[in-house]
């Protein structure tokens, strides 16, 4: 390919709006536009590397013996009513409604495809005999994102790799989410990305059931909570924390006398810290929660949260939220914003942290409008029902499995792997007939992985000042052949000539033909973020020698023009396999 005959608009300045380093790169380097908030062209260079994403995630697929198929980006909205996703996806599910015939159908832009893929299998698979199969498609996806940022991390349109396992047994289906798993892992290294297997909340199923692919990166919108010793690696939805927290405080730790005070207008931890002027760590939160419909009072640290899951699995309940104002005010008698748990309404179960058993001197909701107790104790002031695990983990608590101090790391989701059970097959009725001619819901498992994300997730880890840094596996070109001067014939020679061998074997080479300075095709090259740029000077001609630099490395090294095609496409072939020069290059950066 010749630059002169495709399109790169690369750009100088940072383009307004663009606040991370791959939106603002991949914009400037020329792979993407803007069309709207959260909406992207691929222009040529970054349809490129997306394809080669695209390949990589097919080639695993296939190798795992899932089987590919293309499903409608439109699917009638009435399949969702029958999993209740309308509501659960809210105002993420884009909808519209097609004039067909004087009558009107309400459709909806897949946000998923479980309700489609569940009904397809539901209408073509009866019996044990077609089980197991794996389906899986490569598809845009559109989710409405009310703030869209951060360029191609976050969209309401994103390509997706989604995959979804039908199985007769739970034996069947863990086999295929293990295969599943390593698919991941070969895909997610064969891109060269620096990913991070972590445990997921896994709903239904429980246990072992659902894994998050993630990659550590400063602008990534998750966290996860990390043990460098053990490698423990998890959510913070599903984060365990090690131990059972600080026992009671010692008898001769004085504790005062308790108060009512005057806290006009604080309902939030941090109006009541500013207006106590005391640290988080002295408050003590109190939610009062609904668990399946029963009020359960939640006590955790000012500087902690709830977490849910943990609260639901406690409780041994369906569905924990948290509990409606005239709940509330029942339960407190107070208006929502100072509960406590002194004096709440009769029977009220106490649940609190384990955090919370070391505190003594609390400043508690004193479940009165505008007012809060300080130096409230256990026993003498309330009494706690249980003590557990029911906040999110933080930075340097334990660790479940070896209780060293754990780490907490923002990271980018790639990928989700999860086991689903019989959530969908069950509502759309996809059943198969056994080998003891009775009918059974078919089990499923469900794969997905963001293709659009992997693009942008590289970008986001693999840059320097002067730009992109591409591993072969994902560049838009291997190679560029950066001829110096245009104009001088046997440069331009040399030049086809590398470019056309190199192409016949395979090679994705771009040639630089612009009659521009070469600090102006330097430059765009490095923000591009080609892994290798041959450079053909006048200089070198005259010793019959080219020059080769890849991208993440300060050095270049001359070839002699006879074995350059030879030499280049050896080391692109294996570049492109093994990726070593990329990550070797990376683990000295660090
Ligand atoms: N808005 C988005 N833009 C780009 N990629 C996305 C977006 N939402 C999800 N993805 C990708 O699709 C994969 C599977 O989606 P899923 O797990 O259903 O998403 P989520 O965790 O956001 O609910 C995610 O791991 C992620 O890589
Ligand atoms: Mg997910
Ligand atoms: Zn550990």
């Amino acid at each position: 390919m010749k630059w002169s005959r495709t399109l790169i608009p690369t750009m100088k300045e940072t383009p307004e709006g663009a606040e991370i380093p791959s939106h603002i790169l991949m914009l400037r380097a020329g792979l993407l536009t803007q069309v709207m908030a959260g909406a992207y062209t691929y222009l040529p260079l970054g349809l490129r590397s997306l394809h080669k994403a695209i390949n990589i995630v097919r080639t695993e697929m296939n190798a795992t013996g899932a089987v590919e198929l293309f499903m409608t980006a439109l699917c009638p909205t009435s399949l969702y009513e029958q999993t209740n996703r309308v509501e659960a996806f809210g105002d993420v599910l884009i909808k519209t409604v097609l004039p067909r015939a004087g009558k009107k159908v309400p459709v909806v832009f897949c946000p998923t495809h479980e309700e489609e893929i569940t009904d397809l299998v539901s209408r073509f698979v009866s019996s044990y005999r077609q089980l197991p199969i794996t389906l899986y498609q490569i598809q845009t996806k559109f989710r409405n994102e009310e703030r869209p940022k951060f360029g191609l991390l976050r969209t309401s349109e994103f390509l997706m790799k989604d995959a979804y396992s039908f199985h007769t047994n739970i034996e069947s289906l863990n086999q295929t989410y293990d295969e599943m798993y390593k698919a991941y892992c070969r895909i997610f290294q064969r891109c060269g990305l620096d990913y991070l297997p972590v445990e997921a909340e896994s709903g239904p199923i429980g246990g072992d059931a659902s894994h998050e692919f993630m990659i550590p990166s400063v602008n990534g919108e998750d966290n996860v909570v990390c043990c460098d010793k053990c490698r423990y690696a998890a959510n913070t939805e599903k984060a365990e924390i090690g131990g059972t927290g600080p026992q009671e405080a010692p008898d001769d730790v004085v504790r005062k006398e308790k108060a009512m005070l005057d806290t006009p207008e604080t309902h939030t931890i941090e109006q009541v810290c500013k207006f106590l002027k005391a640290k988080p760590n002295k408050v003590v939160k109190t939610l009062i929660y609904l668990a399946d419909s029963h009020p359960v009072a939640v006590l955790v640290r000012g500087d902690h949260d709830v977490n849910e899951n943990k609260l639901r699995r406690l409780l041994k309940a369906e569905h924990v939220e948290l509990a409606d104002e005239a709940t509330i005010s029942k339960v407190t008698g107070a208006p929502v914003g100072f509960a406590g748990p002194v004096g709440l309404a009769q029977g009220t179960k106490i649940v609190a942290d384990y955090s919370v058993r070391g505190m003594v001197n609390m400043i508690v909701g004193a479940n009165e409008a505008d007012k809060h107790f300080v130096n409230v104790n256990l026993h003498r002031d309330f009494e706690v029902d249980e003590y557990a695990d029911v906040r999110n983990a933080v930075a340097s608590d334990p660790c479940p499995h070896c209780m060293t101090s754990m780490t907490i790391r923002n990271a980018i989701e790639v990928g989700h792997v999860f086991k689903l059970g019989t959530k969908y097959t069950q509502a759309l009725n996809a059943r198969f007939l056994d080998t003891d001619e009775s009918q059974k819901t078919i089990i499923m498992g469900c794969y997905g992985i963001g293709v659009s994300r992997i693009v942008a997730g590289m970008v986001e880890t693999s840059y320097d000042d002067h730009g992109i840094i591409w591993p072969v596996a994902l560049a838009p070109y291997e190679v560029n052949i950066c001829p110096i001067k245009v104009t001088d014939e046997q440069s331009m020679q040399v030049a086809e000539k590398l470019h056309d061998e190199l192409t016949a074997r395979g090679i994705d080479v771009i040639l630089d033909d612009r009659d521009q300075r070469a600090g102006v095709k330097f430059k765009d090259s490095d923000l591009i973020g080609f892994p290798l740029r041959v450079t053909i000077g006048t200089k070198g001609l005259e010793e019959n020698k080219v020059e080769i630099k890849w991208r993440w490395s300060a050095d270049s090294e001359m070839l002699s023009i006879g074995d350059a095609a030879e030499t280049i496409a050896k080391a692109i072939e294996s570049e492109r396999v093994s990726g070593e020069r990329f990550t070797a290059s990376r683990s000295t950066k660090k």
